[in-house]
């Protein structure tokens, strides 16, 4: 089989089979084909797209292309969660142990942002001592004992979607519906759980913007685990605006303290409560939705996810006095108040322009590797929908170095817009699919 005679199936519209779609991926993860051929054949993808059967495919090469997790030493239901990328999207960090004060076992390998993106894995290290790095070992360790973990994806784990996701970044393909799908899936296969729930985003902040794209997205990643048995739901979110009131790593960890607290409710706390209802509706746990979400709800309000927050950063490493005291997390050196323009409401809050400014600041990288500044970041005073009088504070800036301060104004102030009445809010979740 030569790979120039599949690039040239794939560029002519043609189907490519399993065994030939297995080759790709194998001879892809080995290093014998080049980058330059394999961002031909992605750009072919991203034209011509896969049907779902080479999705399928596809998903499961890929998933076989390294080491799995194996759970089965573990008792009881595991579940995993996964978000097609957001801006403020903090759930994580609160689901993980919330899911876990319900009796189900999490275990979740999460990633770096990229993009105007935020990752899980960047915020969780922003925690002095917080571990990431954890061996398979003391992960399943974790989970057996304490009944969650959260650590980054190990290179062994999927290589092919490490090295397809950075030439996709690189050559403009991330869109594809068929390359999402086999990316998200691959992964949660390869990890062993028994239920899966998938925040699927749609926007101006999200990868898909269409709401019919991100239903099709998350159609095709439930049918494909349950081709492979495995139990997976999805909603579908808005990432318009940001999710939370905080962008930036230290900034969306305290954010998570608050809701875990109490002291935050809103659209951040109310997709984590109902991603959780999902996984407890797989599971024997709830046997409806509504006890799946008053499962939640009482387990998120009595404190109880906080204690397993604790319990989680204390395993891992990491300072548990950060909880009772958030300053001790990064802070930067200076932070400076963005004004209302007039008294308004906020019509719009452009979450890709607000994930970019957090950018300039330093809490994201444009390319793989680069170094973050855990510090910086915005925090949102106004939401949309919300009332703002002239010159009071919509948004604060906290910043390490003024050379990136004016630009980042610029693009904060930009992403607002204010209106003499109030627009409808689009829906939170728009969508449930299983
Ligand atoms: N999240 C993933 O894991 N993969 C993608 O391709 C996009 C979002």
């Amino acid at each position: 089989m030569r790979f120039i005679d599949l690039l040239l199936k794939k560029r002519n519209g043609d189907k490519l089979d399993p065994k030939e779609i297995e080759f790709l991926v194998r001879e892809y993860v080995a290093g014998k084909i080049p980058d330059y051929q394999m961002s031909a054949f992605l750009m072919a993808i991203y034209f011509n797209s896969l049907d779902h059967e080479e999705t399928a495919w596809l998903t499961e090469s890929m998933a076989a292309s390294g080491d799995t997790l194996d759970l089965s030493r573990i008792d009881g239901f595991k579940v995993d969660k996964h978000s097609s990328g957001g801006v403020g999207d903090t759930v994580s960090l609160i689901l993980v142990p919330l899911v876990a004060t319900t009796g189900l076992k999490i275990g979740k390998l999460s990633g770096r942002g990229l993009g105007h993106t935020g990752g899980t894995i960047d915020k969780l290290e922003s925690i002095p001592g917080f571990q990431v790095d954890l061996s398979n070992e003391d992960f399943l360790s974790a989970i057996e004992k304490e009944g969650l973990s959260i650590m980054e994806h190990t290179e062994e784990l999927v290589p092919a979607d490490q090295k397809l996701y950075e030439l996709r970044d690189l050559t403009g393909t991330v869109e594809s519906l068929p390359l999402i799908i086999s990316s998200i899936m691959s992964k949660k296969i390869a990890c062993g759980p028994d239920g899966v729930v998938l925040d699927i985003k749609t926007g101006k902040g999200a990868f898909i913007k269409d709401l019919d794209r991100a239903v099709e997205l998350a159609r095709g990643c439930v049918d494909i685990g349950e081709e492979v048995g495995l139990n997976v739901s999805a909603l579908i979110t808005d990432m318009n605006q940001p999710l939370g009131r905080a962008v930036g790593n230290a900034l969306e960890v305290e954010q998570a303290i608050k809701v875990l607290k109490g002291e935050a409710k809103g659209d951040l706390r109310k997709v984590t409560i109902n991603l959780t209802a999902e996984l407890l509706l797989q599971s024997p746990k709830a046997a409806s939705l509504e006890e799946g979400l008053e499962i939640a709800e009482e387990k998120l309000s009595s404190g109880e996810a906080l204690g397993k927050f604790r319990t989680m950063v204390e395993n891992q490493g990491g300072n548990p006095e950060i909880i009772d005291d958030t300053n001790l997390l990064p802070r930067s050196e200076g932070k400076v108040e963005i004004g209302a323009p007039s008294s308004d409401y906020v019509t719009e809050l452009d979450a890709l322009e607000i994930g970019k400014a957090a950018n300039i600041l330093g809490a994201g990288r444009s390319k793989k590797g680069e170094e973050i500044d855990p510090a910086v970041g915005i925090e949102l005073n106004k939401k949309l929908g919300e009332e703002v009088q002239n010159g009071e504070p919509i948004a604060w800036l906290h910043y390490n170095d003024r050379r990136q301060l004016e630009e980042a104004k610029h693009v904060v102030k930009d992403a607002f817009m204010f209106s003499e009445s109030p627009l409808e809010k689009p829906s939170l979740i728009k969508k449930r699919l299983r």
